[in-house]
């Protein structure tokens, strides 16, 4: 009798489970809604890039407020810029989820082939039709769904995008000095003391011109190199600081990571540089357009008619350039199907650059090498209200951010190319019970029915639960393992803590409250093996329970578990 009101008033939550509207789904690679939000409760969001932050950069430099960071948070081994590894286009990505020859920033570089004009990075930001080609920064989604965005000197904040711009914006002076520290606590007393506090907003990107100009400048391996990164660690601590002292450290969530790394340029007189005018057989005059002597990449539009001569002439021609007919770039490098990219592309080795007449640039450091280079990748970290503590994850690539940020903003993303699954390893798996704004309350209106019904289910089946459950421990002990072994997924770090601190559940469930606790558990956060142990419940604990019931997790799996109560 108990069994079969036990079975029914199962399935009578678990139908409450599927009609309850939780957001969440399981979205694939490429899905169009990759994670749709589900967070209950929104809390604000700073991504913050050091341009050309290399993975490694903290490795022989003392970093303790980066270090710090890691300890309160998560830190990835290292993550992989899209191709090219150059700031606009691989900004861009952070901002839209895509890769470049879907967002359409190709290049640092606005060019016409008509007129051959050329824009440099900077006056390239004024060019509207250059930036939104297709793909809406996040700024832009956010706002359409009701929230606040601003950001600060983050390539991209100038331009508008179908005649919608990013509200809160602060694009830097024509030649602004991007490493000098006092500006940067000036902007980030602005973001923090100002933006996210007087006005509110609930993401804002945040742009440092450092390690890049640099590394440039000096090599990667350079004094002057490891010293700007300790000013990073400064500005990182500074930035945490800021955010405590305004009260924003548990509604703040901030995501620093960079565009690219940075390798040291083989220039010394005895490596055997890429000069196409030296080239046996090359010739400008075959040449419609060319985008040179910009680092390791190089792309020309020959003559009509001469595409074929060219690619021909230089094909082989130097052991350390590889040269692509557009539509034969390897696919793995997503930089191939636009139709701003020209016909040939040039790709040199990593330490090499590509020439044009002669050399023009001597810079002792340089990006844009391949992405699978170890030294073009760039770091990342996380910290905040819904990111794990003292965690450290595989590499991923930074495609897969921005569906991130979505999931954070609880906004639904547009098409992208990434994936929450690849990140959802990062956030704490339990919903924030707290209170947010409402922007829907039909839908609230609907879970708030749904939840008082379901909790007064919940509330029985516990119950019932609990007698089954008593009855059967003095039964076997076997059932006793198995039944909570079974349905417990404990997070073993927080075993004691959620068996010791006053269950959530007996206050009654908020409207927001409910809806987190009908969404199945595997759709809040799938146990990995590194952070979930299902646990099997000894003795004592399981008395702790029956005294105490009961942590949310177990509580979910009771409702809704895919290890559902087979009766
Ligand atoms: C390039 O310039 C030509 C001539 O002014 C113009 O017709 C064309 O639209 C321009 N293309 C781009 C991509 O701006
Ligand atoms: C992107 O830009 C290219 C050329 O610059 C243009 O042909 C294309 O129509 C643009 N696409 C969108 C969606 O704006
Ligand atoms: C750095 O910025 C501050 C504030 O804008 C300015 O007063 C100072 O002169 C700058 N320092 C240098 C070395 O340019
Ligand atoms: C030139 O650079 C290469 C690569 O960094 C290095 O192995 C070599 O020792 C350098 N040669 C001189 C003369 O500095």
């Amino acid at each position: 009798m108990l069994l079969l009101n036990l079975v029914f008033l199962f399935q009578l939550a678990q139908t409450l489970c599927l009609a309850a509207p939780h957001r969440d789904t399981f979205p694939g690679v490429n899905s169009p809604h990759s994670g749709s939000p589900s967070r209950s409760s929104r809390n604000k969001l700073l991504l913050i890039s050091f341009d050309g932050f290399r993975w490694d950069y903290d490795r022989d430099v003392d970093t303790p407020h980066l270090d710090r960071m890691g300890q309160d948070g998560v830190k990835a081994a290292y993550v992989t810029p899209p191709y090219l590894t150059i700031t606009s286009p691989s900004h861009f990505t952070l901002l839209t989820g895509r890769y470049i020859e879907n967002h359409g920033v190709i290049h640092n570089i606005w060019f016409n082939t008509t007129t051959q004009e050329k824009k440099q990075y900077y006056m390239t930001q004024f060019v509207d039709s250059y930036w939104d080609n297709g793909s809406l920064p996040i700024w832009i989604t956010a706002q359409r769904q009701g929230l606040k965005a601003g950001s600060l000197h983050f390539p991209g904040t100038a331009a508008t995008y179908k005649g919608e711009r990013v509200k809160v914006s602060e694009v830097e002076p024509r030649f602004y000095e991007y490493n000098n520290e006092t500006d940067w606590r000036i902007n980030i007393d602005m973001v923090i003391g100002q933006w996210f506090s007087d006005k509110d907003l609930d993401f804002v990107s945040l742009y440092f011109g450092e390690p890049d100009g640099t590394g440039h400048k000096y090599g990667p391996d350079s004094p002057e190199r490891r010293e700007i990164v300790r000013q990073v660690d400064r500005t990182v601590g500074y930035i945490r600081d800021t955010a405590r002292n305004h009260g924003l450290s548990e509604r703040l969530n901030i995501i620093i990571t960079a565009d690219h790394g940075m390798t040291t340029v083989l220039r010394n007189g005895t490596v055997d540089e890429i000069i196409l005018s030296k080239i046996p057989g090359f010739d400008f005059r075959d040449i419609k357009f060319q985008l040179l002597d910009y680092g390791p990449t190089g792309m020309l539009l020959p003559r009509e008619g001469m595409l074929e001569k060219v690619y021909q002439t230089l094909r082989g021609s130097h052991p350390h350039l590889h040269v692509y007919k557009k539509e034969n770039m390897p696919g793995r490098l997503h930089y191939s199907s636009h139709p701003r990219l020209l016909p040939l592309i040039l790709i040199a080795d990593q330490g090499y650059v590509i020439n044009g007449l002669f050399p023009v640039q001597f810079h002792n450091g340089e990006h844009g090498y391949d992405n699978q280079e170890m030294d073009m990748k760039p770091f990342f970290r996380a910290v905040g209200p819904d990111f794990k503590k003292n965690l450290v994850v595989g590499p991923f690539e930074t495609v897969h951010v921005y569906p991130l940020m979505c999931h954070l903003l609880g906004i639904t993303p547009e098409v992208n190319d990434g994936s929450l699954e690849v990140t959802r390893q990062m956030l704490e798996p339990i919903e924030d019970l707290g209170s947010s704004d409402d922007r829907d309350i039909k839908k609230d209106v609907f879970i708030g029915l749904a939840s008082v019904a379901g909790f007064l289910a919940v509330v029985f089946v516990v119950t019932t639960a609990y007698s089954l459950f008593k009855r059967n421990s003095r039964r076997s002990d076997v059932t006793k393992e198995e039944l909570t072994a079974e349905k417990c997924y404990i997070k073993d770090k927080e075993l004691s803590r959620s068996l010791l601190s006053p269950p959530a559940l007996l206050a009654p469930p908020t409207l927001r409250t409910l809806p987190i606790l009908l969404t199945p558990p595997t759709l809040l956060a799938p146990p990995t093996p590194d952070t979930y142990i299902p646990k099997k419940i000894s003795g004592r604990q399981c008395r702790s329970i029956k005294k105490q019931i009961l942590s949310p997790e177990w509580f979910i799996s009771l409702c809704c578990g895919p290890q559902a109560h087979k009766d």
